[in-house]
């Protein structure tokens, strides 16, 4: 009697674009009974590890909440501290050159600190002909500021109402020619989008968990790209 062995026909397909909420920190680190700089410390040592991991296995796009032009609300120190780490990130040129990322910092840089606006500008020109991850970092971005800031920008450039069209402003975006967003990832027990992405992430799939951001590991994103494989896109259709 034969044995029929099933043959896989169905591979992984790992999404083009995955977006993750960095979001825990605090709690992590309260947990911990640390401060909450000790959180956003952990957080962004494994901001590093996740985008690492991102570029060796092939993932084209991540984009990351570092920063929400609603975080300026929090206290004073807490919001130096996380501006400290993230310079502290931008000197570092190693995190993004040596490792082959493109990094892209979407947000409305013209208000932080200028010698952050330098370093930012010079990560990005250092690692403009990267051929790996395209890493976009989101720092005092909100979504519905981005949409402002796209419709403003076609108004500055005379265009006619009938020149606002979805495609124009997803041109106009800080993603402008960028894919949009497949797999929105949210660890730490929120189900919001915090003003996140909200005109590209019309037709993503979210996946949320408990895990706190400096506890989201490898296998974990693992996890969630399964479930992603077993999610069914329609975009609308049947
Ligand atoms: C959300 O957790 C986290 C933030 C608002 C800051 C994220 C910043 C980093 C990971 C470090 C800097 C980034 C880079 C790119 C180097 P939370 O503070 O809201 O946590 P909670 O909800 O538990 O209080």
């Amino acid at each position: 009697m034969p044995i029929f062995k099933r043959k896989e026909t169905t591979e992984r397909i790992l999404p083009t674009h995955i977006a993750i909420i960095m979001d825990g920190n605090g709690r992590w680190a309260k947990k911990r009974s640390l401060p909450r700089t000790a959180g956003h410390a952990a957080g962004s040592k494994n901001f590093k590890d996740i985008a690492r991991y991102c570029n060796k296995i092939g993932l084209k796009y991540l984009t990351v909440y570092a920063f929400s032009t609603e975080n300026w609300k929090r206290p004073k120190e807490e919001v130096d501290n996380i501006m400290k780490i993230f310079k502290e990130y931008l000197e570092d040129a190693k995190n993004f050159k040596d490792e082959n990322i493109q990094v892209q910092f979407i947000g409305d840089r013209s208000v932080l600190d200028p010698e952050i606006q330098r370093l930012m500008k010079e990560s990005e020109d250092a690692s403009r002909d990267a051929t790996g991850l395209h890493l976009n970092i989101a720092i005092n971005y909100g979504g519905r500021d981005e949409i402002v800031h796209a419709v403003r920008s076609l108004i500055n450039s005379n265009a006619k109402a009938e020149d606002i069209t979805e495609e124009a402003i997803s041109q106009n975006l800080y993603t402008a020619s960028q894919p949009d967003p497949d797999f929105i990832i949210r660890p730490s027990g929120e189900y919001r989008l915090s003003n996140y992405l909200i005109w590209q992430s019309a037709y993503a799939e979210y996946w949320f968990s408990d895990i706190l951001w400096p506890d989201f590991k490898p296998k974990d994103l693992e996890k969630a790209i399964d479930e992603y494989n077993r999610r069914n896109r329609r975009f609308g259709g049947v």
